[in-house]
């Protein structure tokens, strides 16, 4: 709304991204920043050292732990909506042996438990504390599967704990949107055809067989979308995209459409 050639600010949306130190949610801050006529971003971070390296200021940060739920409900206060990114990180014990797989296990304090169940609920009900409209929240696709190779990961169970998240977001009564994304690259994004599904289905069944990722480019900017379009809220879906060199594809442009292909609950 412009009144008298001014942008009211009751336009603007306040967003908090935590994991904003994040592969994924660096991207989604920057975006919202580089759109300061229509979000106010916040970011929600645990290392100031990281977040000066990465942001060159600490300004419009809170520096917490997403298990301390203090913290979170002060970074929301005035916020509309919140973006969670937050995940926990498997660390790999050492170089494998030639010939051997790789092992990882969690720190302690960073357990799938502790950061994806608990971290996520936590930021959950501080939401609903101080009454924040939206919440978006990107996990992964491989849910359905308690088998999936992700799972057995330092036996962290992963997917699980995100799952059971998703579950809480949606009985909490807040406005959601989940996002499950494939496979995620550090390639360009804005120059493929994304596409939709549910029940890991496009996992379990790529169309053609393609690689099952999207870059996390893109999976930011869906973030940026549905914070804007309404066919977003309530819904959750699995995301994928396909290669930028495939036949006839139609890159992705219309963000409505593509969010009237998603439907509610898990
Ligand atoms: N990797 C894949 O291929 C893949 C595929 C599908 C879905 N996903 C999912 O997509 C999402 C984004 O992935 P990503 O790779 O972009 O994320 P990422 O780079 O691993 O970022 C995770 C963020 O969580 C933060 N964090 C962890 N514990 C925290 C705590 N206790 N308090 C506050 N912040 C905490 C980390 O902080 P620091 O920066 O300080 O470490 C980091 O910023 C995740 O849910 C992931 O599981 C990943």
């Amino acid at each position: 709304m412009r009144i008298c050639g001014y942008l009211t600010t009751a336009m603007i949306k306040k967003v908090l991204v935590t994991g904003a130190t994040g592969r994924t949610g660096s991207l989604v801050l920057q975006k919202l920043r580089q759109n300061s006529d229509r979000f106010q971003a916040m970011g929600f971070a645990k290392s100031p050292t990281k977040v000066q390296e990465m942001f060159g200021s600490t300004e419009g940060f809170f520096m917490g732990d997403i298990k301390d739920k203090c913290t979170i409900e002060t970074a929301l206060q005035d916020c509309s909506a919140l973006v969670i990114l937050t995940s926990a990180i498997p660390k790999m014990k050492a170089p494998p042996s030639p010939g051997e797989r790789p092992e990882f296990e969690f720190e302690p304090g960073g357990t799938p438990e502790e950061i994806d169940y608990y971290g996520q609920t936590n930021q959950i009900d501080a939401a609903k504390k101080a009454g924040i409209e939206h919440i978006i929240l990107v996990g992964s696709m491989g849910g359905t599967n308690p088998n999936h190779p992700l799972n057995k990961l330092g036996n962290g169970n992963i997917l699980i704990w995100k799952r059971k998240a998703e579950q809480y977001l949606i009985d909490s009564g807040i406005d959601y949107t989940i996002i499950r994304a494939a496979g995620l690259l550090d390639t360009e994004g804005g120059i493929r055809e994304l596409i939709v599904g549910k029940d890991d289905t496009l996992l379990n069944n790529p169309p053609n067989g393609i690689p099952t990722v999207v870059p996390r480019a893109d999976v930011a900017e869906i973030v940026v979308q549905a914070l804007q379009e309404s066919d977003a809220r309530n819904k959750a879906f699995d995301l994928m995209s396909k290669p930028e060199d495939a036949p006839d594809i139609v890159i992705t442009k219309d963000f409505s459409s593509l969010f009237q292909q998603t439907t509610p609950g898990m």
